[in-house]
C-alpha cells in the first residue's frame, strides 16, 4: 500500500517532483525525451532518462500532421497511458493540448482527466503571461505544472512559423518575466524552446525551479529532444538543436543511453545545437 516509503531503498527510485528540484540543487543536468507508446517507453526508461514526456509533438510524429494543433486530450490519454506501464523510474509528463486549456474549470477537468486516465504525473501547458490565472488554479487544486515559453508549437498559425524567440532585449525581458511570473504562479517546472543561450542561462539562474530547455543552449537545468529526432526516424530537414544519436549507436537502447550520458557529462547541447 505504501509504494512511496517502499521506494525509498531503491537503488534507481522513481523520480517525483522533489527528485527534479533535487538535481537542480545540485546541478545534475536532467535529461528527458518524449515517448508515445509502451515499447519505446520501456527502452527510454531503461537507458535513464530521468523524466519523459507524451508530447503533442505526437500530432506530427505520430499522426503525420504538420503542427500539433490538432491533437486531443483524448489523444494523449491513449498514448500516456500505454507509456505509463512501461515506466519504472521516468517521471511522466503529459502535454495539454491546443485549446484544452483556455478557462481555468476547463484546464482543470482536462488536467485531471490526464492525471485520472491518462496517469500523468505532471501536464503541461504552453504559455506566458495569458496562463497565469490557469497555472494558478491548477496549482491551487495540486496539479503539478510544466510551463512551457519560448517557441510554442500550438501557436505557429499566430506566430507565423517555427522561430527562435527572445532575440531582442525587450523579448527577453519579457520571457524572464514571463518565467517568474509562472514560477510564482505555481509552475513546478518551466520548459523553455528555442532561445538563444544567455537567455536560457538567465532563465535558469533567475528560476528557483528546474528549467528544461529545448534549443535553449547548454546552461539550463535539463535537456529535452524528440525521440524520433535522435533515433533518425523522422525524415527531411531537422531543427539545428537535434542531434541524431542513432548512426554511432548499436541499437535504439545504446543511442538514447548515449543522448542521457551526453546530457550528463553536458557535452550535449555543443555550440552547433545552439542558437546566439
Ligand atoms: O510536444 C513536445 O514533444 C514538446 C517538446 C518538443 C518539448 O513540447
Amino acid at each position: 500500500m505504501y509504494a512511496q516509503l517502499k521506494q525509498r531503498g531503491m537503488r534507481r527510485p522513481p523520480v517525483n517532483v522533489s527528485t527534479l528540484a533535487r538535481m537542480k540543487k545540485d546541478s545534475e543536468p536532467i535529461a528527458c525525451l518524449t515517448a508515445y507508446d509502451a515499447s519505446f517507453a520501456r527502452l527510454v526508461d531503461r537507458a535513464g532518462v530521468d523524466l519523459v514526456l507524451v508530447g503533442d509533438s505526437l500530432g506530427m510524429v505520430i499522426q503525420g500532421h504538420d503542427t500539433t494543433v490538432p491533437v486531443t486530450v483524448d489523444h494523449i490519454i491513449y498514448h500516456s497511458k500505454t507509456v505509463a506501464r512501461a515506466l519504472t523510474h521516468a517521471f511522466l509528463v503529459a502535454d495539454m493540448p491546443f485549446m484544452s486549456y483556455s478557462e481555468p474549470e476547463q484546464a482543470l477537468d482536462n488536467a485531471v482527466r490526464l492525471m485520472q486516465e491518462g496517469a500523468a504525473m505532471m501536464v503541461k501547458l504552453e504559455g506566458g503571461m495569458g496562463q497565469l490565472k490557469i497555472v494558478e488554479h491548477l496549482a491551487r487544486h495540486d496539479i503539478p505544472v510544466c510551463a512551457h515559453i519560448g517557441l510554442r508549437p500550438q501557436s505557429v498559425h499566430k506566430i507565423g512559423g517555427f522561430k527562435v524567440h527572445g532575440r531582442d532585449a525587450a523579448q527577453a525581458e519579457e520571457m524572464l518575466n514571463s518565467a517568474r511570473r509562472l514560477e510564482d504562479a505555481g509552475a513546478d517546472v518551466v520548459l523553455l524552446e528555442c532561445v538563444p543561450n544567455e537567455l536560457g542561462m538567465a532563465v535558469a539562474s533567475q528560476c528557483r525551479v528546474p528549467v528544461i530547455g529545448i534549443g535553449a543552449g547548454p546552461h539550463v537545468d535539463g535537456q529535452i529532444l524528440v525521440l524520433y529526432d535522435i533515433l533518425g526516424i523522422t525524415q527531411g530537414p531537422v531543427p539545428k538543436f537535434v542531434r541524431n544519436f542513432i548512426d554511432a549507436a548499436a541499437n535504439p537502447l545504446a543511442a538514447c543511453e548515449a543522448y542521457v550520458a551526453a546530457v550528463k557529462s553536458r557535452q550535449y547541447p555543443a555550440p552547433e545545437h545552439c542558437f546566439s
